[in-house]
């Protein structure tokens, strides 16, 4: 409830301290208890005012078990979350939600999350009417607000989905948010399958809405093309914890974590130099095996024996530039490759 919230002393919108989040732990009356998954194993992250932070990692390490737990549909296992001062975490999801409804979630298919027998005003207006707002005509102005804030025609209230571009799709799925006035958005691969010009003017629109709205994203992508492009700051996730956070160009340019330096070198899309020799080596373990110590240490190129043994904390490189590797310091930082 609001008023068991505490506050803290913190300029972050978001803070996140410690968080796990176990999926699929089965307690059967008989046969073997499944210990399940650690999707979020101990992420620690912060979210300015204002600011877009790339998340980014390969399929299957947490990305968006981490966002359903930060919106609280999925309830953590462990750890604190600090939404504007508030603490917010330890609640059963309904809870969870109401607590949190400042952080709105834009699907990763925003044709899948609308009801195609519905207008889109009403799928829009829908979010309203579940917060209680009971005036017919207030909720419809807001949905008319809202479409033209995302540069759609307001008649297009009357519409439904299959009469709908992609382009047009992604923007009514942030409309859907915006009714909702949220203060974070967290997007899921919100570009993925689009071409590259529709993509362009979804990035611009969101550069634009954060500017005027005031908000502030959790951009989710494995397009690290996409992720340079509008980021302030990019996250590295492997296998349920943050490697390396930093400043985007830090990131781009200097990356210290062998594992970001390994998605660099393998991103197709990247006009920059690639950094290591040899990518990513072999496919990337189960989340549900992690290996001990550094969970990256298996396909990593430059693990000693102290790699299998203790798990890396994060340490300042300097400033925001922040990375989980035992090694970091004796790994040259690569040499800046020339970005245009
Ligand atoms: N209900 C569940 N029970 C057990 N394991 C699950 C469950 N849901 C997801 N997982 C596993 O948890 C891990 C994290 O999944 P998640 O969907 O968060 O990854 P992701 O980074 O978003 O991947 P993608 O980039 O493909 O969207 C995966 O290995 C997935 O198989
Ligand atoms: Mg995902």
């Amino acid at each position: 409830m609001m008023a068991a919230a505490t506050t803290t002393e913190s300029a972050a919108l978001l803070q996140v301290r410690n968080l796990v989040t176990v999926l699929g732990r089965h307690r059967p009356l008989v046969g073997r208890r499944s210990p399940g998954v650690r999707a979020v194993d101990g992420v620690d992250l912060e979210i300015a005012p204002g600011e877009i932070l790339g998340l980014v990692g390969e399929s299957g390490c947490g990305k968006s078990t981490l966002a359903r737990t930060l919106l609280g549909v999925q309830r953590e296992t462990e750890g604190g979350i600090v939404l504007e001062g508030r603490t917010v975490d330890g609640l059963e999801p309904q809870q969870a939600r109401r607590v949190r409804s400042d952080i709105q979630y834009v699907h990763q298919d925003p044709g899948a999350a609308l009801d195609p027998w519905w207008s889109i005003g009403r799928s829009l207006e829908e979010g309203l009417t579940i917060r209680g707002n009971r005036s017919a005509a207030d909720r419809q102005a807001r949905v008319r607000r809202a479409l033209g804030e995302v540069g759609l025609d307001p008649a297009m209230a009357g519409r439904y989905p299959h009469e709908l571009s992609g382009g047009q799709l992604r923007r009514v799925g942030i409309a859907r948010i915006l009714v909702l006035e949220p203060r974070l958005v967290i997007l899921d691969e919100p570009t993925a399958g689009l071409d590259l010009s529709v993509q362009a003017t979804v990035l611009r629109l969101l550069r634009d809405l954060r500017s005027r709205l005031g908000l502030t994203y959790l951009f989710i992508s494995h397009d690290l093309a996409v992720v340079r492009r509008l980021c302030d700051r990019v996250a590295i996730m492997y296998l349920g914890r943050i490697v390396e956070t930093a400043p985007t160009d830090q990131v781009f340019g200097a990356p210290r974590h062998p594992y970001t330096r390994a998605l660099l070198a393998a991103s197709p899309r990247l006009d920059s130099a690639p950094v290591d020799q040899v990518p990513v080596l072999g496919e990337p373990p189960k989340p549900g095996a992690i290996p001990p110590g550094c969970a990256f240490h298996p396909r990593c190129r430059h693990a000693e024996p102290q790699c299998a043994r203790s798990r890396p904390e994060s340490e300042p490189v300097d400033g925001r530039h922040l990375v989980s590797c035992l090694r970091w310091r004796d790994l040259t930082p690569d040499p800046t490759p020339s970005v245009t």
